[in-house]
């Protein structure tokens, strides 16, 4: 996979490269999307192989502009609108009815589809090139680590994607808040950077939280208990709990807000807010998981709203890592 710097001549060649429909790695403001023709049934299955993700895991289609919703969505609610006006470009995917011209290989069979416009200008310049939709899950095999740097998606696709466009460390670092408006009521699907409140002064009414519902079928991968997972076994530790962890034999790498104790074999300083954890998190993660320990022990996070997305996606970490619960 070739890395190349995000030039006006290397955009309009993996524009060229998604119209003949290959893969390209796109940056994002959230994570690192691996692109493809949203409209090419083949390139969408490629994205379906490349990654080792199940076909009925629908794909988020990225746009250019909200202009272009009508071409995706059946209906396009009044609540729809005035989100993409609040938070687009931004990290928020809005799931609505689809239009009966978007392929059953990116919705993974359902009458949804799940759109978003990202801020990031490399993205931008793409989609402004290729004026079309572009299916873009995040970077990784499935169940791991979202890559959050052009190098993090080498080191998860290596040959099987021939370019990524670099555009430099993901400002947010967590996947898009999702925000299912197909059904009678919003639901968040996923959390993010945009909260619930965000969401609610937008629209006058608080998202229901997806474990509210009725129906548990896996319609966001990232809902899997197991997910985002480092392959050390990770271990969430309450911040009381963590000095006693560390009396373990074991090599132990640590993810802390506290300060350092002497014991530890390596230690991630995290950043004590939750917007600067989230822009670190999958960073933090994969260079622990490269050491080599016994386990990661990470402290557990506030139980506050504003941490609600960073412990989202900890305990998911935790539970694909296959770690026992301490
Ligand atoms: O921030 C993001 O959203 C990143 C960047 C690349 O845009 N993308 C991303 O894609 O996280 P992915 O595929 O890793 O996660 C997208 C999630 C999946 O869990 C998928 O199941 C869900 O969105 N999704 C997509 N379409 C859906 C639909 N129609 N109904 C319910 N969930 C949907
Ligand atoms: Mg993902």
């Amino acid at each position: 996979m070739t890395i190349l710097a995000p030039t006006a001549e290397n955009v309009s060649l993996a524009a060229d490269a998604l119209r003949a429909g290959r893969l390209v790695g796109m940056p994002t403001e959230t994570v690192y999307g691996l692109a493809a023709d949203a409209l090419n049934p083949d390139a969408v299955r490629g994205i379906f192989s490349a990654k080792g993700r199940p076909a009925d895991h629908p794909l988020i289609v990225h746009l250019p502009s909200a202009e272009h919703l009508p071409q995706w969505a059946a209906s396009i609610p009044r609540e729809a609108i005035a989100l993409a006006r609040a938070f687009w470009p931004g990290p928020l995917t809005l799931i609505l009815k689809r239009d009966p011209a978007v392929p059953e290989e990116l919705t993974g069979g359902q009458d949804t589809v799940g759109l978003r416009v990202p801020d990031h200008p490399v993205a931008l310049a793409l989609l402004r090139a290729f004026d079309s939709g572009l299916a873009a899950p995040s970077a990784n095999r499935f169940g791991r680590i979202s890559p959050t740097a052009a190098q993090h998606v080498v080191e998860e696709l290596g040959e099987q994607v021939s370019m990524v466009l670099d555009g430099g460390d993901c400002s947010v670092g967590i996947e898009s808040t999702i925000l299912d408006l197909s059904r009678d009521a919003p639901v968040l699907l996923r959390p993010g950077a945009i909260s619930a409140d965000a969401i609610a002064a937008v629209i006058g009414r608080h998202p229901r939280n997806r474990e509210e519902e009725q129906d548990t079928a896996p319609r966001v991968s990232g809902a899997l208990a197991a997910h985002y997972a480092p392959r050390t076994p990770l271990i969430l530790v309450s911040a009381e709990g963590l000095v006693d962890e560390l009396r373990r034999p074991d090599r132990i790498a640590v993810l802390a807000r506290s300060a350092r104790p002497q014991t530890a074999f390596h230690w991630r300083a995290a950043p004590l807010d939750p917007v600067g954890y989230a822009h670190d998190l999958y960073a933090n993660l994969r260079e622990l998981d490269a050491l080599g320990a016994d386990f990661i022990l990470v402290e557990a996070p506030p139980a506050t709203l504003d941490w609600q997305a960073v412990s989202d996606r900890l305990s998911r970490a935790a539970t694909g890592s296959g770690a026992r619960a301490l």
